[in-house]
């Protein structure tokens, strides 16, 4: 976008100098010479119609303008189209492209590009391309049915299209919607010298087989049809046969079943016939003319084809039913009003057969209602018409563009007005002009133009488009944009232009007069029922179905809205659409009126420039301040040029960039200080001086590095006079490693500037560089519209050649820097992680899914494992199976009863107490503890002993009791209950002693495999009593492990469990040392022998 790069005038208006409509047009015309038929206003794309395939689209381009941001490449409208998707994949934006221009400006050229542009980066896939071939088939079918060839444009839109495109959350396409708006359908009857009907007419009569046309009961010849204007049947460069093979194809792409592909045909025929019905005026003995069908041939060829009843339709193209209240009153139709019926049915059936294809193909794009869709709108309308007579068609269309054009202005000071707000920069209200007065005055619910309209149409009494015309002039005789004869003779003004039947409006655009002949009719736009009816009775489901009125049980007394109603709030809906998505505008304009290549008009381009508002739009751009950029990226582009900031600058953004801008001599008005941004006024001063001082550094600096600083050293002899001293540091700023940042300007167009880094250089940068140079626009487009200073063409060269070359070195260096940097870990590096990981994820879930076909048994005792196959999964092998383990054990645990819970305690007690301690409990574990083995529960003697309130015996069992004096056992009962220890002669049915478990001191047992074990009695309790008891059980383990528990129970305390063979046992007075030994048997025999030793101790075998 440099001069550098060889752009012509003005790539972008904003930085046009002296904003003028005279430099404007120049600019325009320029470009346009040099077949640079794009511009921008910021980011409003202007399109000048080439009249030439021009070679700037197709895959290579595309590629092309997808890898770069906005600014960086020439203005196409491929950037538009990539911004647009980019923000509406990217951010979620839903995004609107409002094309406009005049007939013949190229619309629908830029909207099939735009179209072609989103298909080819949007994605694909097998699925994703049959709806992209969907969506852009429709065009074709829509072209067919709905365009024409006009004096201005061969292939002109005679609809207004607003198509939705829809996207997933990936940005690929889903489908669509279409709508279509106001469909010329006067030209189906009639049409302008020079001008053809609908192509399908002449398509399908070039293009259909002889088999076809003999089915449809069709001639070839166009001549054969009345509503085919016999003198122009062909256009230039337009091959009809192939165009219809192109239409029966994309019909059959989109999902048109062969029988609809038929049934549209068949109807489209029917127009044609209807066509050449000659009525004839007849003979009525009242004296009333009346009239009647004359060719009865086509009418019967009609009959056979749609199933319709010839007579019937005779009876409803000629005559009219009135309903009174009373009866149904007939009146002949003489042969106008009879040729009128015709007409208007003819033009009813194809107005209604494009919609059904509208809706057709709606049926076949549409998307589920689930899916969250991201929406692109395409609007492809009919721009401001300003004819020799215009009539309600233009009326509405204009009011069309008169909403239009408040979107734009709205969006646009919205967007400007938010940025302000957020920056907190006070807002100076932007002076332009807002009609919002006229849309009123057209829309206004009860006192607009077409309320008037409607209020006319329905109003009993005489009616008619004069006293439509005299209201208009009662109610607006003030308003400021309405004139009409009235108006102006009541304020004494002499105006030939104005016609008694015309009104004026001042639309934004300019003046346009309307004639109101016709305004009631075509707003009425109503159908005779007669006619409606007959249509429904036809044995054509497709005929049938286009006129749901005229089903008697459907009719209604109640009036259809009127055109002007529909069209209204079908603006309303399409306004309220456009307003809840980021705008995208191309504004369209056609250099001549012959269609030809390489004319510019001045004339004509300077009458649409001021209806598409260019000048005002770019001033609004401009409003405010123009220039914008963050304090960070200008701190750095800028802070070489002072002494405060260069080479070290500590303080902040802000204050840095302060600095800088005050060495500038400012106004304070020029300038405003924002949250984040620094914001100037003016396009051209300051930039330029900062610009300007800043390349002189680079020119020094070549002195010393010649490579490097051509380019800079090129752009800056190119951009102006020397600057200020030579500062060794400037190369570095010149471009700093990131690349530098340039200004944005408030033209260009903030949606896009945030996102547009860039390097200082002349050259294309990559998508993701820095902000491009803004800058140089300024500056090209002063050379391109006042000429440099004139220099050796040579010598040019040369030095041009030197900058590309050093440009292309520094670039090639800053992006392989900037890829590495970004790429590094897609690199070679990298890949033996990725590999690694790979591999090790996948050997890990091989390990995983092995384990798991290769468990252990659920047994808790089995407590085998696969080993691991790698040694780095040893680890987790391990605590794999620990984890396993437990959840073996806690399967079990949950599988037992209470009871077996409580066994299992003692169990576990016992193993706590006599484990690796105690001989005979390896024997003891396996067994299970008993507790009466005595019989207790079969023997009521025995069970008196334990007494009342004892509950349950924990142990009852036969134990010898050891006499201390002389070592002879006895047999002896032992109960344990929860509370006492009882002990009783075998053969006494009464307890002999009762021991409290808090009485317990302690109990002793040896090491061996022997049942001997002493209960130590507290001293207190040993009052009493006759001391501590040596006693034998074949019970031992258990005995003490419930013993031990019951203590626990009774008392909260840890009974004293000691092994040891020696231990002394107490008695009233004195005590007994006992030593136990280990005889022969080791204590499995259960016998003991005892030995006194002296009268202290006690000798005990066992
Ligand atoms: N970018 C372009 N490159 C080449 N030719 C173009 C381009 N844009 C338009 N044209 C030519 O101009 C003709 C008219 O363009 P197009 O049909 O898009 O106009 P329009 O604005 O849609 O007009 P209307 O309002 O009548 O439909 C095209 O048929 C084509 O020949
Ligand atoms: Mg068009």
């Amino acid at each position: 976008m440099t001069l550098l790069e060889g752009s012509v005038g003005v790539e972008d208006l904003v930085l046009l100098e002296p904003l003028e409509q005279g430099p404007l047009l120049k600019n325009l015309q320029l470009r346009y010479e040099h077949k640079e038929i794009y511009t921008y206003i910021g980011n409003v794309l202007i399109s000048v119609n080439p009249y030439q395939q021009l070679p700037i689209y197709g895959p290579e381009f595309i590629a092309k303008y997808q890898d770069y941001t906005f600014y960086e490449l020439e203005p196409h409208i491929y950037a538009l189209a990539n911004v647009a998707y980019q923000s509406l994949r990217d951010r979620d934006r839903d995004q609107c492209i409002l094309i406009t221009g005049e007939s013949g400006a190229g619309k629908t050229e830029a909207s099939k590009l735009v179209m072609s542009y989103v298909a080819a980066v949007c994605g694909k896939g097998e699925q994703v391309n049959s709806v992209k071939e969907q969506l852009l088939q429709s065009n074709p079918v829509l072209e067919a049915f709905g365009n024409a060839k006009t004096i201005r444009n061969n292939n002109s839109s005679r609809f207004g299209k607003y198509m939705d495109i829809e996207f997933d959350f990936k940005g690929f396409p889903l489908g669509g919607v279409i709508t279509n708006y106001l469909l010329e359908k006067s030209r189906v009857v009639k049409q302008l010298e020079g001008e053809r009907n609908f192509h399908i007419f002449y398509q399908l009569l070039a293009g259909a087989e002889a088999d076809l046309l003999k089915a449809l009961k069709l001639e070839r010849e166009t001549r054969c049809y009345v509503y085919l204007n016999r003198k122009v049947s062909t256009v230039d460069g337009m091959d009809d046969a192939s165009n219809f093979k192109a239409v029966q194809s994309a019909m059959a792409v989109i999902g048109f079943s062969e029988e609809e592909i038929q049934q549209v045909l068949e109807v489209t025929a029917l127009v044609l016939k209807l066509g050449n019905v000659e009525l004839a005026g007849e003979f009525q003995a009242n004296g009333i003319s009346a009239s009647g069908i004359c060719d009865g041939r086509g009418i019967q060829e009609i009959e056979e084809m749609m199933g319709l009843n010839s007579e019937e339709l005779e009876k409803a193209l000629c005559s009219r039913t009135m309903k009174t209240a009373k009866e149904n009153v007939v009146t002949a139709l003489n042969v106008i009003q009879a040729q009128y019926a015709r007409d208007a049915l003819a033009k009813n059936i194809y107005s209604r057969l494009f919609n059904w294809i509208v809706n057709r193909i709606n049926e076949s794009i549409k998307v589920g209602t689930g899916e969250k869709k991201k929406v692109m709108g395409v609007l492809d309308i009919y721009g401001f018409e300003i004819l020799e007579d215009n009539s309600f068609e233009q009326f509405v269309i204009n009011y069309c563009n008169e909403k239009l054009q408040q979107v734009f202005i709205q969006m646009t000071l919205k967007e400007e007005q938010e940025e302000y707000e957020r920056e907190g920069i006070p807002w100076t209200k932007v002076d332009y002009f807002d009609n919002g007065v006229i849309c009123n005055l057209i829309e206004h619910n009860q006192r607009g133009i077409l309320a008037m309209l409607d209020e006319e149409c329905l109003r009993p009494g005489v009616v008619n488009d004069t006293t439509f015309l005299a209201k208009l002039n009662h109610l607006f005789s003030k308003h400021t944009h309405y004139e009409s004869k009235v108006t102006q003779n009541a304020q004494r003004q002499y105006d030939r232009t104005m016609g008694l039947s015309s009104f004026r409006i001042c639309h934004y655009a300019g003046k346009v007069t309307y004639n109101v002949n016709g305004f009631i009719d075509k707003n009425n736009d109503l159908l005779f029922r007669d006619l409606s009816q007959v249509m429904w009775k036809a044995r054509h489901p497709l005929l049938q179905s286009l006129f749901p009125e005229g089903d008697p049980k459907q009719a209604s007394l109640k009036r259809p809205p009127t055109a002007g109603a529909q069209f209204k709030s079908s603006v309303a809906i399409l306004m309220k659409n456009l307003y809840s998505k980021n705008p995208n505008y191309i504004r369209c304009i056609k250099p001549n009126e012959y269609q030809q290549r390489g004319q510019f008009s001045s004339e004509l381009v300077a009458v649409q420039t001021r209806y598409l508002g260019l000048l005002e739009n770019v001033r609004v751009r401009r409003a405010g301040y123009a220039y914008r950029q963050g304090y960070r990226p200008f701190l750095e582009r800028y802070r070489l040029l002072s002494r405060s900031t260069w080479p070290c600058w500590n303080g902040g953004d802000r204050e840095g960039v302060e600095k800088v801008v005050g060495e500038l001599s400012l106004s304070s008005e020029e300038l405003a200080f924002g949250k984040t941004k620094v914001f100037i006024r003016s396009p051209k001063a300051p930039m330029t001086e900062l610009e300007f001082s800043r390349c002189p550094w680079s020119e020094r600096t070549r002195q010393g590095d010649k490579g490097v600083c051509t380019t800079l050293a090129g752009e800056a002899r190119l951009l102006g006079p020397p600057g200020p001293p030579f500062h060794p540091a400037a190369l570095s700023a010149a471009v700093p490693p990131g690349g530098a940042a340039a200004p944005e300007t408030a033209a260009a167009g903030h949606a896009h500037t945030e996102d547009l880094p860039g390097l200082a250089l002349p050259l294309p940068l990559p998508a993701d560089a820095e902000e491009p140079d803004r800058h140089l626009h300024l500056v090209s487009g002063q050379h391109g519209t006042s000429a440099p200073k004139p220099q050796p063409l040579a010598l040019q060269k040369k030095r041009y050649g030197k900058i590309k070359a050093s440009a292309l070195l520094i670039q090639a260096f800053v992006r392989g820097w900037k890829a590495r940097k970004n790429y590094r870990k897609y690199f070679r590096s990298g890949a033996a992680l990725t590999l690694a990981n790979f591999i090790y994820k996948s050997i890990t879930r091989k390990f995983l899914l092995g384990l798991k076909d290769n468990l252990p048994s659920t047994n808790i005792l089995d407590k085998t494992w696969p080993a691991a196959p790698y040694k780095c999964f040893h680890t987790a092998n391990q605590e794999l199976r620990q984890l396993f383990y437990r959840w073996k054990c806690k399967k079990f645990r949950d599988r037992l009863s209470l009871k077996q819970v409580e066994n299992l305690r003692e169990k576990l007690s016992a193993s706590e107490l006599f484990k690796d301690k105690k001989a005979s409990y390896p024997q003891s574990v396996p067994i299970p503890f008993r507790g009466d083995y005595i019989g207790l529960q079969g023997n009521p003697k025995l069970q008196k002993l334990k007494g009342g309130a004892e509950g349950p015996v924990l142990v009852a069992d036969t134990v010898k009791k050891v006499n201390r004096g002389n070592g002879k056992t006895s047999s002896r009962i032992l109960l344990l209950t929860k509370r006492h220890v009882i002990l009783t002669d075998t053969k006494k049915s009464q307890a002999k002693t009762v021991i409290g478990l808090d009485s317990v001191a302690g109990v002793s047992v040896t090491s061996f495999k022997d049942g001997l074990f002493s209960l130590h009695l507290n001293e207190i309790s040993s009052v009493g009593s006759k001391g501590d008891f040596l006693l034998v059980s074949e019970h031992v383990i258990e005995l003490l492990t419930k013993m031990y528990r019951a203590v626990l129970d009774a008392t909260q305390k840890q009974l004293p469990v000691t092994v040891t063979e020696d231990f002394s046992l107490r008695f009233k007075e004195s005590s007994v040392a006992v030593k136990v030994i280990q005889g022969p048997e080791g204590g499995r025999n259960g016998k003991l022998s005892c030995k006194k030793k002296g009268s202290r101790c006690l000798e005990v075998t066992v």
